[in-house]
C-alpha cells in the first residue's frame, strides 16, 4: 500500500480506483493546495495526482524522497518540470484523448459567440438598451462558409476541424504531425504567415513550451485580417496579451475569445476585460461532468499503473522507460 496525495477533489469513481490498494490523502478545499502544504504532503507520498495549478519543480521533487509517480489531471503539463522528473526516473502521466471533444465544443462555442457577438447582445438586452429591431444592430461575421486556421492539428485541433466541416468551413492548418488525418479532414497545410493572412478564424491548439511562448504577438496580429477572430483554448502565454489588447482596441482584428489567460486568473482590473470584442472565460475547456470524470479515471489509472511498476496509459515523459 502506497501513500498518494491528490491535490484537489476529483470524482468518487476516480478516487475509488486509487483507494482500492492505496492510502489516499485529498486536499478538500476548493482552491489550489498552498505550496507549504503540498511540500509537506509529498514528503511522505509515493504517488501524486496533481492539477495544472500545482508547480511540480526541482524544489518539490527534492522534498519528495519517496515519490515514484506523478499523474496530472490535464493533457497539458507545462507546470511540470519533465526533465527533472525523468532524471529521477519518475513517470509523469497526463490525460490526452478523453477531453478533446469537450475542448473542441468550447472552441466552437467561442467561435460562434465572438463571430455573432452573442455576449455583447446579451449584455445589451440586460442593460435595457434594446429599443427596436434594427437592420444594422450588432452585425457580426458568418461562421458558415468561412476559413478556419488551426495552429496545431493534434487531437483537439482535429476535433475542431470535424466540427468546422459541418459549417462548410475551409480548413487550413499549421503544425501537427499526422498528414493522413489532415487529408481525411480536407485540411490544407499552410505556413504560419499564410494561415494568419488567409484565416477568418485562427484557433490555437499547441502545447505551451519555450518555443511556443508568445507565438502570437504584435507582428502576427498585424498579419491577420481586420475581420478575423483569434481563439485560444490552449494556454494563455501562447499569446502576448498586451499586444492582443492593443490590436483589439485599435480594431486591427475583429474579436478574440480566450479560455486561458496569462496569468490565470486574469486580474479583474486588466483593461482587456473592458473590451466588447473580447470574450474571456475561466479555463473551462474540459469542464463537462462526463469529461472531468473521464479525466479523473484516466489520471487515477495512470498513477495506479506506475505504482504497480507498470507503464502508465499515457506518459508525458516516455523516455523514463528507456
Ligand atoms: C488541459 O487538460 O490541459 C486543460 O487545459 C484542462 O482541461
Amino acid at each position: 500500500m502506497s501513500v498518494i496525495t491528490v491535490t484537489r477533489q476529483i470524482s468518487e469513481r476516480a478516487l475509488n480506483i486509487l483507494r482500492k490498494d492505496h492510502e489516499v490523502h485529498i486536499w478538500e478545499e476548493d482552491r489550489p493546495m498552498p505550496r507549504m502544504n503540498l511540500l509537506r504532503a509529498v514528503a511522505e507520498s509515493e504517488g501524486l495526482l496533481c492539477m495544472l495549478t500545482d508547480k511540480i519543480d526541482e524544489a518539490l521533487l527534492d522534498s519528495a524522497p519517496k515519490l515514484r509517480a506523478v499523474s496530472q489531471l490535464a493533457v497539458g503539463f507545462d507546470n511540470v518540470d519533465l526533465a527533472a522528473c525523468t532524471a529521477r526516473k519518475i513517470p509523469v502521466g497526463h490525460t490526452p484523448g478523453v477531453l478533446s471533444e469537450a475542448v473542441a465544443d468550447l472552441t466552437f462555442a467561442l467561435i460562434l459567440a465572438t463571430a455573432r457577438r452573442v455576449i455583447e447582445g446579451a449584455r445589451y438586452v440586460r442593460s435595457g438598451l434594446w429599443g427596436t429591431w434594427s437592420p444594422g444592430l450588432l452585425l457580426g461575421h458568418d461562421v458558415y462558409g468561412s476559413k478556419l486556421g488551426i495552429i496545431g492539428l493534434g487531437r483537439i485541433g482535429q476535433a475542431v476541424a470535424r466540427r468546422a466541416a459541418g459549417f462548410n468551413m475551409k480548413i487550413m492548418y499549421h503544425g501537427g504531425r499526422d498528414s493522413d488525418a489532415a487529408r481525411a479532414l480536407n485540411a490544407e497545410p499552410r505556413s504560419m504567415e499564410a494561415l494568419l493572412r488567409e484565416s477568418d478564424f485562427v484557433s490555437l491548439h499547441v502545447p505551451l513550451t519555450p518555443a511556443t511562448q508568445h507565438l502570437i504577438g504584435a507582428r502576427e496580429l498585424e498579419m491577420m485580417k481586420a475581420t478575423a477572430v483569434l481563439i485560444n483554448t490552449a494556454r494563455g502565454p501562447l499569446i502576448d496579451q498586451k499586444a492582443l489588447y492593443e490590436a483589439l482596441k485599435e480594431q486591427k482584428i475583429f474579436a478574440a475569445a480566450l479560455d486561458v489567460t496569462d496569468p490565470e486568473p486574469i486580474h479583474v482590473d486588466e483593461p482587456i476585460l473592458q473590451l466588447d470584442n473580447c470574450v474571456i472565460v475561466p479555463h473551462i475547456g474540459s469542464a463537462s461532468v462526463r469529461t472531468r470524470e473521464a479525466m479523473g479515471i484516466l489520471a487515477a489509472k495512470n498513477l495506479v499503473a506506475a505504482l504497480n511498476g507498470e507503464p502508465m496509459l499515457h506518459t508525458a515523459n516516455q523516455e523514463v522507460y528507456l
